[in-house]
This record gives structure tokens, C-alpha cells and sequence, in this order.
């Protein structure tokens, strides 16, 4: 069931929390003690361990989740941690054109045709608070990084134009808003035009389970210019309202974990990855693994472009110094030593060969019984 954390189920088997974690890092999966696991984890475990598992009906386990105390999980370090925002929605329904009416800069008016083709982040300060803005493409193209955008999200505004409604890559938005499980706030923008109409964007988000807070619903319209700038104080606050909901919270001691949302090879530098640290500080020189390469942080830039020494909790930057281009969406973890980081990415590497390898060989298999 989803209700079982890592170190309930270590202590189930007999095992140690840290040795559950080591072999589910093997895998290639990321978890500290107090994550839950899934079905699809624990039956792997299952078989690494070597030991029966049933999974109990859900229903059975409603009181589970209550044996564990709040007051169990280790919260020793833990501190408030800025919220991590994304930004999704149709093109051109003026979701860069926002956050740069947030910032104060101008990022859509340079780019190529108008249209965002890569995930961007930064971190703002607004009336004392930090809130790190995710920025996706509405092309229908960028699905994945729509995806990806909403999986390292605390909360997801999702921009309707209110002189057009809802499209296509407004729905794809709130599919993957909803499967990420994070708070949504409709910005309905453009409300400057002549043509804007709240209501009509509010029936076709109603349509597809998005029913406004004053239709009697759960989700909360704002109206807001990227042009004037008005009802943009209206979104920031209720930004700041969820988060403090969430009371997001992480360890700014501990070994950094961070998501890389985009990676690619640069002329001159190697690899480099764009993160977000969701847990501990990144520092440079720390010896670092994602996916199945590993490395050493080299240089460290911050979303201005600027060479910095760490990146805290829910900050933004890049990354210098791995062997290679990580996938999006792994997760980039600093180690205590080298020699650690480069075992983890070489046993996944191994693993994932041999996965392969299994994989081409069924292929083959079924092949031969097509001929046969
Ligand atoms: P993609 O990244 O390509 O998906 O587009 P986007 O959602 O980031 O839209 P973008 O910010 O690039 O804006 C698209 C167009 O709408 C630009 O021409 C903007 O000037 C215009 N626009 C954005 N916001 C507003 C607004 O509030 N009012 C008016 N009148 N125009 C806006
Ligand atoms: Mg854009």
C-alpha cells in the first residue's frame, strides 16, 4: 500500500532503513527513510531480498498510516524551504510573458519566434519570500518537459488566456498538474483585452474538473495581466498562502539531492545540468551521481549565470563537473566520496546494459517464434 515508509518496511523484514535504501538506490530508485513506498518497489524488494510478500487490500490498512506518528520522521535539521512553482499551460497563453512581469526582466521578448522551447527556473524575492518559478513550453512538442516541470513542482499555476480559453495544452497542463499531486491556482490572463472573458474560461475549466472556488468548486481563479501587471500581487500572495499550507520543509545539512530538469553538452565544459535542490546544499566540489554518470561539481552557476559556491534548498542552477549528460528527471545526489559516487553509476550503468541486453534478446526470441 502507499502508506508504508522505508523504515517501516525495513523494520517489517528485519532489515536496516539505510540497507533498504542502499539496494533501492542500486536500482536506480531514490528514497530516504520516510518516503512511502509504491506496490512496484516493495514487490522488487521483494525479490531482492529474496522473501514473500502480500500486499494487503487497501481498505484493510485505513489505520496503518496513524501508527506512525508525525513526530517519528527525523525533522532534526529540517527548516522552511521556498516553494518550487512550475508554470504550464497552452502556447502563447503568456506564461513567460508572466513570470517576466514577476521578475521584472524580460526573457520572452528575446526569444526565438515567441516561443519557449526549454525548461527555465528562477528564484525570486517577493515581500520577504522566496519562490523559485518553473517556466515550460505550451507547444504540444514539450509534453515531457510539461511532465517534468510538474514533478519536482510544490505548486502549479496553470495560465489560461481569458481572450481564448481552453485548448489543447490546457488540458494536457491539468493532466499532468493532477497526476503530480500538487495544489493548482488558475492565473487566467491577458483579462487587459477587450475580448477577455472570465466566465467563459472558467465553464471550460469546469469542464474538466477545475471548478472554480466561487462556482462552488476547490480552485482558485485569479485574473491577471502580463501586460499591466494587475491581480500579479493577488497570484503572489496566494503562492505564498498554499506554501505556507504545505509547510514545505528540508535539511540544509544533509548530502544535496537535487533533480535535474535539463542537461546537455556544452563546448568547453562537459556536461552540464540544470537542478533544482530539493534537499541538503549542493557545494562545489562535492562528488555527485545522477542517473548513471558520476562526477565532481566543478562550477556551480546560479540562475543569473553567475559562478557561486552552493545552491540551498529549492534553488536553482547548473551544474559542472559530471562525466556525462544525465536523462532529465534523475535525480543528481552528492556522496561522501568519489569512490561511492562512481560504484552507484557504475552498477546502474551495468544494470541498466544488462536490461538492455535481456530486452534484445527477448526481441530475438520472439522473432525466432514468429519464423517458426
Ligand atoms: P510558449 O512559451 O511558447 O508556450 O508561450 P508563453 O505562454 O510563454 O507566451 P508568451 O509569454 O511568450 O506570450 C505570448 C504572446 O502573448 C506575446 O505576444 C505576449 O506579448 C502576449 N501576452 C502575454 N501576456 C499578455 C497579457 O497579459 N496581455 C496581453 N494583451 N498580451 C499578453
Ligand atoms: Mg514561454
Amino acid at each position: 500500500p502507499e502508506d508504508c515508509r522505508v523504515y517501516e518496511f525495513a523494520e517489517k523484514i528485519g532489515k536496516t532503513a539505510g540497507d533498504v535504501i542502499g539496494k533501492l538506490f542500486m536500482l536506480g530508485m531514490m528514497v530516504t527513510k520516510n518516503d512511502f513506498l509504491g506496490n512496484d518497489e516493495i514487490e522488487i524488494l521483494g525479490e531482492e531480498y529474496n522473501i514473500e510478500i502480500t500486499i494487503k487490500d487497501e481498505l484493510e490498512d485505513v489505520n496503518y498510516v496513524e501508527d506512525y506518528a508525525e513526530d517519528e520522521i527525523d525533522k532534526t535539521n529540517y527548516v522552511s524551504r521556498p516553494p518550487v512553482v512550475t508554470i504550464m499551460g497552452h502556447v502563447d497563453h503568456g506564461k513567460t510573458s508572466l513570470l517576466d512581469k514577476i521578475r521584472s526582466s524580460r526573457v520572452a521578448a528575446g526569444e526565438a519566434g515567441g516561443i519557449t522551447q526549454h525548461i527555465s527556473a528562477y528564484t525570486v524575492n517577493k515581500n520577504g519570500n522566496d519562490i523559485t518559478f518553473v517556466d515550460t513550453p505550451g507547444h504540444e512538442a514539450f509534453t515531457s518537459m510539461r511532465v517534468r516541470g510538474a514533478s519536482v513542482t510544490d505548486i502549479i499555476i496553470l495560465v489560461v488566456a481569458a481572450d481564448d480559453g481552453v485548448k489543447p495544452q490546457t488540458i494536457e497542463s491539468i493532466k499532468a498538474a493532477k497526476a503530480s499531486g500538487a495544489p493548482i491556482i488558475v492565473a487566467v490572463n491577458k483579462i487587459d483585452k477587450e475580448t477577455a472573458n472570465m466566465d467563459m474560461v472558467k465553464a471550460g475549466m469546469a469542464e474538466h474538473e477545475m471548478s472554480p472556488v466561487d462556482w462552488g468548486g476547490d480552485v482558485e481563479f485569479i485574473g491577471v495581466s502580463a501586460l499591466t501587471g494587475e491581480g500579479i500581487e493577488e497570484l503572489l500572495e496566494n503562492i505564498i498562502i498554499q506554501s505556507e499550507l504545505l509547510e514545505l520543509e528540508a535539511d540544509p545539512t544533509a548530502l544535496a539531492k537535487a533533480t535535474v530538469i535539463e542537461a546537455l553538452q556544452v563546448k568547453g565544459k562537459g556536461a552540464v545540468a540544470t537542478v533544482i535542490v530539493q534537499n541538503g546544499t549542493l557545494k562545489v566540489g562535492d562528488n555527485i551521481v545522477a542517473d548513471t554518470t558520476f562526477g565532481r561539481v566543478k562550477a556551480l552557476l546560479d540562475d543569473q549565470g553567475k559562478a557561486v559556491k552552493e545552491l540551498g534548498l529549492s534553488r536553482t542552477g547548473q551544474v559542472v563537473g559530471l562525466g556525462d549528460v544525465p536523462i532529465t528527471g534523475s535525480a543528481l545526489v552528492a556522496q561522501k566520496s568519489a569512490s561511492e559516487a562512481k560504484e552507484i553509476a557504475t552498477t546502474r550503468a551495468e544494470h541498466s546494459r544488462a536490461k538492455e541486453l535481456s530486452a534484445s534478446t527477448k526481441v530475438s526470441l520472439d522473432e525466432m517464434a514468429a519464423l517458426i
